[in-house]
């Protein structure tokens, strides 16, 4: 670097290394900033990174409490739903003995109206005790209907149009105050349900709506068609997804806090006063809409209202607008039906109701005793039995076994509720009927009636081609007869007694020659019915001593042998199996010897 010309002085030189000092300083300072910054770069390198990885972090542990809590939930509601099973089982089983407890009170004390009538004050105590019958009954049905067990009659239904008709109800229900507003989408699907079941859902979250409400502003009921896609499905215990028809109740009441909405569908779980709410209302619901292969769910907030939602299965199957015909007076009749229950009390209240209605009834113990009435040959017409009962033969088996041998005959199962043996999926299985426990007197006459009327359209056509089952008339029955009747077979000896009841005699029986005769000596009888072969004496040499001590008293031999002789003068022949229109005629001719 040179300032000037000629030879650099001095100052050049020193100027000059100043020069190169400055540019060696300028230099480094140059390559520090470079540095200085590549270093900058770098440590915001390092942070970007870092904080990637602190989210990164994050978002994992996000993602792992995430998975924690949907466990958690998971379990909570797999614990639920199995609280509820076992809750359910609970009632459903205690349910079903606090029937048959209350069916023998029921019978009874419709047995005892008559007995008393005109009494006031008995007629009043009965109708008193009557009435706590059907309070005791409605709770186990409110059971039932929780634990799943209620038996159900599913018709193919447009819930709509049904929502229309109650609409009427729903506002007497609700009093004025309260709003209805019902919204019913178009095309709405038909679902599969007991009517009268829904019906009471929709008034039970009606009611429940009026008390959140206390009196005051709107329920809204939709009716939409909905589907539950494998999401949604996922997220809840039992439910498939699918086709639903969606029932929606919104109320602009008071809501729920979480920890209520979390237990609304216990029973007797209430928040209610004592005496204003029972906490089965919701129970209920619950149990029938999962009956049903439905699903419920509840949206609530404090302050912000509530909305049911029910979800009930679509059918494409068009819907069933036959009407009901139970109205009218009630009838009886004068068929003969086989009752089959293992609760004694329960079988004799039944019989005694049937017996009363003008029907012929035999009874039997369980199923193996019913089935070798059945295989005796006697005609029946209805068999009426228990769905539950010991022994190995089970009920189903029973009523086909039955229809086997007797192709006109006429089923109705009772129970306290209904198991497995007879309901698929809550629905009972075609051809199948069904009285549940505690049943009335009156529901008993209408469910015969219309069984028997249903059998006899059924049965006409094919009747025509078989051979008439009975040629015998019944003519006039004999008066009041006291009857002595000796049999060995004791369901034999049960059944003929029953037989001779009906027929309005008086029985006493005895199983062996010894038995009878000391009875002969006691009392007085008009006949003597007895089967030939008795163990130890025989039923013909029971006659000649019997006939030896009571001189007017008339003979029948019941037998299944063909060939019987020499009695023909003094006694008359009853061929096993009889039927009672033969017991009747052989105890007219009997009278007349
Ligand atoms: N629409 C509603 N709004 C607010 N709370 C409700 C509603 N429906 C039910 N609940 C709550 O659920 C409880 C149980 O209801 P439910 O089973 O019908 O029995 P109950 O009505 O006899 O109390 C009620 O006591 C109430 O606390
Ligand atoms: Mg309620």
């Amino acid at each position: 670097m040179f300032f000037g010309h000629g030879e650099p002085s001095k100052f050049d030189k020193d100027h000059e290394d100043l020069l190169v000092g400055i540019a060696g300083q300028a230099a480094t300072a140059i390559d520090n900033a470079r540095l200085y910054r590549a270093a900058e770069r770098e440590i915001a390198e390092r942070r970007r990174a870092e904080s990637a990885l602190q989210t990164l972090n994050a978002t994992l542990e996000r993602r792992i409490l995430d998975a924690l809590a949907e466990q958690a939930e998971t379990e909570a509601r797999l614990h639920q739903a199995q609280k509820m099973e076992a809750v359910g089982r609970l009632t459903g089983g205690v349910a079903h003995d606090f029937n048959n407890l209350l069916q023998v009170i029921s019978g009874n004390l419709q047995l005892l109206t008559k007995d008393v009538a005109g009494s006031a004050r008995a007629e009043q105590r009965v109708r008193n005790a009557l009435a706590g019958v059907s309070r005791g009954s409605q709770l186990a049905s409110q059971l039932l209907a929780f634990g799943r067990r209620q038996p159900l009659a599913p018709k193919v239904i447009n819930v709509g149009r049904l929502i229309r008709t109650w609409d009427d109800m729903l506002k007497q229900a609700l009093g004025e105050a309260i709003e209805v507003e019902t919204i019913i989408a178009g095309g709405l699907w038909n679902t599969i349900v007991d009517p009268v079941q829904v019906e009471t859902a929709i008034l039970n979250l009606a009611i429940n709506a009026r008390d959140a409400m206390e009196g005051r502003g709107k329920l809204t009921i939709e009716a939409g068609n909905a589907s539950i896609d494998d999401a949604y499905a996922a997220r809840h215990e039992d439910v498939n997804p699918g086709h639903y028809l969606m029932l929606a109740i919104t109320d602009t009441g008071c809501g729920m806090p979480s920890d209520v909405l979390a237990r609304v569908f216990e029973p007797f779980f209430t928040t209610k006063p004592e005496g204003q709410g029972t906490g089965l209302g919701l129970s209920m619901v619950f149990g029938f809409v999962k009956q049903s292969g439905g699903h419920i769910k509840i949206y609530s907030e404090p302050g912000q209202g509530t909305t049911v939602r029910i979800y009930l299965p679509r059918t494409q199957e068009r819907e069933d607008l036959a009407a009901d015909t139970e109205t009218g007076p009630i009838t009886g009749g004068s068929e003969t039906i086989l009752v089959v229950e293992d609760d004694e009390e329960v079988r004799r209240t039944a019989a005694d109701i049937l017996a009363d209605l003008g029907y012929r009834v035999l009874k039997a113990k369980d199923a193996d005793s019913a089935l070798a009435i059945v295989e005796s040959g006697v005609p029946i017409d209805v068999l009426f039995t228990d769905v539950v009962m010991p022994g190995s033969l089970r009920s189903p088996e029973l009523a086909r076994k039955a229809k086997e041998r007797i192709p006109d005959i006429a089923v109705l199962f009772t129970s306290g509720y209904t198991d497995n043996a007879i309901v698929h999926g809550g629905k009972l299985d075609p051809g199948v009927h069904l009285l549940s426990k505690p049943y009335s007197r009156e529901a008993l006459a209408r469910k015969l009636r219309h069984l028997i009327r249903n059998q006899q359209q059924r049965g006409a056509v094919s009747r025509m081609n078989t051979r008439a089952e009975r040629t015998l008339s019944a003519d006039p029955l004999p008066g009041r007869l006291r009857v002595l009747l000796v049999e060995d077979d004791a369901l034999i000896r049960v059944s003929t007694f029953d037989m001779l009841e009906t027929l309005g005699h008086d029985v006493s029986e005895a199983s062996n020659a010894n038995d009878a005769l000391a009875m002969v000596l006691t009392s007085k009888f008009d006949v003597l019915l007895t089967d030939i072969s008795l163990p130890g004496v025989s039923g013909s040499e029971l006659a000649v001593q019997a006939v030896a001590l009571a001189p007017s008293l008339k003979v029948i031999f019941a037998t299944g042998y063909d060939q019987v002789r020499g009695y023909e003068a003094t006694a008359v022949l009853l061929r096993k199996p009889f039927t009672e229109e033969h017991l009747a005629v052989a105890l007219r001719n009997a009278i007349g010897l």
